[in-house]
């Protein structure tokens, strides 16, 4: 694959024109995980996105009986859920993870874990901040970015929340999610999302952000200031990100 990679203090920038090739390289990084560790945890997110890196994931799967044993012993976490959308409504993120990727690797469903945004949401949060602790962080993390700069459902503001809790959803967000629901007032107003430290555990972490719509975000996330009101630019301060995007934007962190 033709790709540019260029590097800014811990930041892995890889550029190219092809989204499908930038997916299948950072599926690999999965991949590589998955051989590796001997219990491997994996964090995945949801949106447009991660849809190609699902995809090739599942390809690579199915091609190799190593990575197939592999997901029998692997754990994989979520970043969020909508509250008030119930596991099987196929709007969740439960339905959308089954869909793209949980029902074509062998994982065994008690090592699937993504929060609960039914029932008691204090309790939920809680539980799965624990069980983030117990079996956590995850080793690989991958992320999308919302055009607002939100990470997860992390959305800019004057503070940010380290641990899993109930965030409340900006306009910018439901608008953007509005074409899962039919119109943005059917998308929920608030979701279950883990937070900006739980996310800055993760061992590695893969930003995916393609097409135009990301250029602005890209840019201010690693402008080389760090602010709550643009989330993923705490990523700055994180050891191991790699960035991949078709965007020839070269943000003011990578540049000099
Ligand atoms: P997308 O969303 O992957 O659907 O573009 C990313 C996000 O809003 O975090």
């Amino acid at each position: 694959m033709q790709s540019l990679v260029t590097s800014c203090g811990k930041v892995r920038w890889v550029h190219g024109h092809d989204s499908a090739a930038l997916s299948r390289e950072a599926a690999g990084m999965f991949a590589e995980v998955l051989r590796t560790e001997e219990q491997p945890v994996l964090g995945f997110a949801t949106g447009a996105s991660p849809l190609q890196m699902y995809a090739a994931l599942v390809e690579q799967t199915a091609a190799d009986p190593a990575l197939q044993a592999a997901w029998r012993r692997a754990h994989g976490f979520n970043l969020d859920e909508y509250v008030g959308l119930s596991p099987s409504d196929p709007r969740s993120y439960h339905a959308y993870m089954m869909a793209n990727l949980y029902n074509h690797v062998p994982i065994p469903r008690h090592h699937i874990h993504i929060p609960d945004g039914t029932g008691d949401l204090e309790v939920a949060c809680r539980r799965y901040d624990d069980l983030l602790t117990q079996l956590g962080p995850p080793h690989i993390q991958v992320l999308g970015i919302g055009r607002n700069g939100h990470i997860g459902f992390n959305e800019p503001g004057d503070s940010l929340e380290l641990r899993t809790h109930v965030a409340d959803l900006t306009e910018t967000t439901r608008r953007q999610n509005a074409r899962y629901f039919g119109s943005p007032d059917e998308v929920p107003s608030r979701a279950v999302t883990m937070g900006i430290g739980d996310i800055l555990r993760a061992r590695r972490i893969v930003l995916l952000a393609f097409g135009a719509s990301k250029r602005e975000a890209l840019e201010r996330a690693f402008s080389g200031e760090v602010s709550t009101r643009c989330p993923a630019s705490l990523l700055q301060l994180h050891p191991s990100v790699t960035v991949f995007t078709d965007q020839d934007v070269r943000p003011a962190l990578l540049r000099g």
